[in-house]
């Protein structure tokens, strides 16, 4: 849909707010606000607004909301369901200028960062105390503080530490009238009343725009080990993560490359797998154990007792031979990228269930598709697997793939989202996994929190 005009007199009030540099409205400018990380979902804006702090968040939320202008909030831009982009004319408020770090507060072991610090500049800000951020993920250079409670984000550490809800002891938010909230003391027993952190952490921007967040601080765990370990079947794979998942305590990442996904990724970083053979349904897994004290006789002992599942494995203790390990999976996304636009179906299994599905996933899709390319991958430890398809030369696949392998997904009893969130993706899939007085239930808050429905009104909700 193409942008829709704003009154000159609502620009020039946003002007008094943020400045006149930060209200863009050129549309050479704007498009790049206006088109997501897979270049799948893109749309149009007649306005980017970006606040440099929560007042000035507040009272542009004001300005827009008495100008009923719809707004779709954005961090790093580094989504991947079509979330953070405006499809439908809105206005784009871009949260990256609220990049304050404060003093980390060793006693609690807690932060308070602004929503626009990448989790780059927040790993860095905190490794000083000997402390860490629970989440990382591949996007953290340019993924958001505020964008990542607001998805959910899970990354590749959940396994010990939990998404990002998780790691969220207080909040600040404007809401869609303008009004802030903000409950930032970060006691870790605090019974009074709702967990605002809690209802915004995954809401997508569509119930408040996060402006501070204050994060649970982990200790470092500087002593790592890395193996990637390669099996004959993906199955095998399987059942390996949920061994290793029992056996090793200081287990910090368990991460899983199926067949095609590793035989694209080592055609574009130039190099084979040190372990296993490409092109016969094989399947790899990244583990990584990480604590205060050499975890590699843990690791090394817990991959021994694989036997006969393991076909090989390579180990590696320095970050450089570590990192080696670790671009066969981290740069997955960007090989896929680089080959086309895929739809991206994030999901979660139950244990018990997971190894049929990946066995089984890539008939549901040819049976929709025979032409689809199915590209397997994800955090295997948490049985969350990144299901991306691309059409015949890196086109995108028929649109009834998502559906086939969503209904496939929720017929197994999983999640159509693992971490990636709905996003304007998988509105039309929401159904498989929320019965309809759930979905009531989202709506009444909705309605309670944003009557108008300006804050991303085509996402999430159906
Ligand atoms: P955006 O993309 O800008 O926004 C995402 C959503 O949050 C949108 O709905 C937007 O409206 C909303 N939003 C953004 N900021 C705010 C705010 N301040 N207040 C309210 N709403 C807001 N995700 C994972 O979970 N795990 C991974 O392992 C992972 N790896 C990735 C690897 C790569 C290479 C890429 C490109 C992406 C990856 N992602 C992953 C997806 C993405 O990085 C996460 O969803 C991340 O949390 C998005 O942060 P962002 O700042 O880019 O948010
Ligand atoms: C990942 O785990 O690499 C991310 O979630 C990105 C993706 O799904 O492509
Ligand atoms: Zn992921």
């Amino acid at each position: 849909m193409s942008a829709v005009a704003i009154a000159p007199a609502v620009m020039d009030e946003l002007a008094d707010i943020v400045g006149p540099a930060h209200v863009l409205s050129d549309p050479e400018i704007t498009a790049g606000y206006a088109i997501d990380w897979t270049r799948r979902f893109a749309g149009s804006t007649p306005l980017v607004v970006r606040p440099g702090d929560t007042a000035e968040t507040a009272a542009v939320m004001g300005v827009l909301a008495a100008a009923h202008v719809a707004v779709v909030p954005q961090g790093g831009n580094t989504g991947l369901v079509g979330g953070s982009v405006p499809l439908a004319g809105e206005a784009v408020l871009s949260m990256r200028r609220l990049a304050a770090c404060e003093p980390v507060d060793e006693l609690a072991s807690q932060v308070t960062l602004g929503a626009g610090v990448t989790l780059t500049d927040a790993q860095a800000h905190v490794a000083a105390s000997g402390l860490s951020v629970g989440v990382d993920l591949a996007a953290r250079e340019s993924a958001t503080v505020g964008g990542m409670v607001a998805t959910n984000a899970g990354g590749i550490n959940v396994l010990r530490y939990g998404a990002m809800r998780a790691q969220v002891v207080g909040i600040e938010a404007v809401l869609a009238n303008g009004t802030v909230v903000s409950h930032l003391a970060g006691l870790e027993k605090d019974n009074t009343g709702y967990d605002l952190g809690s209802l915004l952490a995954g809401s997508e921007g569509t119930l408040g725009i996060i402006t501070r967040v204050r994060l649970r601080l982990h200790p470092t765990q500087p002593e790592r080990a890395t193996a990637l370990l390669a099996f004959r079947t993906a199955a095998d794979a399987v059942s390996a993560a949920a061994a290793l998942r029992r056996s090793v305590a200081s287990l910090h990442a368990l991460e899983a490359v199926f067949d095609g996904a590793m035989a694209l990724v080592s055609e574009h970083l130039g190099v084979t797998p040190p372990v296993g053979t490409l092109g016969d349904g094989a399947a790899w897994l990244v583990a990584e154990a990480a604590a205060r004290t050499d975890p590699s006789d843990e690791l090394g002992a817990a991959v021994a007792e694989l036997d006969d599942l393991l076909v090989d494995a390579a180990v590696a203790l320095d970050p450089g031979s570590r990192q080696r390990l670790w671009a066969f999976r981290e740069n997955v996304t960007e090989a896929i990228s680089a080959a086309g636009i895929p739809h991206k179906l994030d999901v979660t299994l139950p244990a018990a269930r997971l190894a049929e599905f990946t066995d089984g996933v890539a008939d549901v899709i040819r049976a929709v598709d025979r032409d689809a390319r199915p590209l397997l991958f994800g955090h295997l430890g948490d049985g969350n697997v990144h299901v991306n398809v691309l059409g015949p030369g890196g086109s995108e696949p028929a649109q009834e793939v998502d559906g086939a392998v969503l209904h496939y997904v929720a017929e197994l009893g999983g999640s159509i989202s693992a971490e990636h969130g709905i996003g304007t993706a998988k509105l039309s899939q929401l159904h498989l996994n929320r019965s309809e007085a759930e979905l009531a239930a989202f709506g009444a808050i909705k309605r309670a929190l944003d009557p108008a429905g300006l804050l991303n009104p085509n996402v999430l909700l159906p």
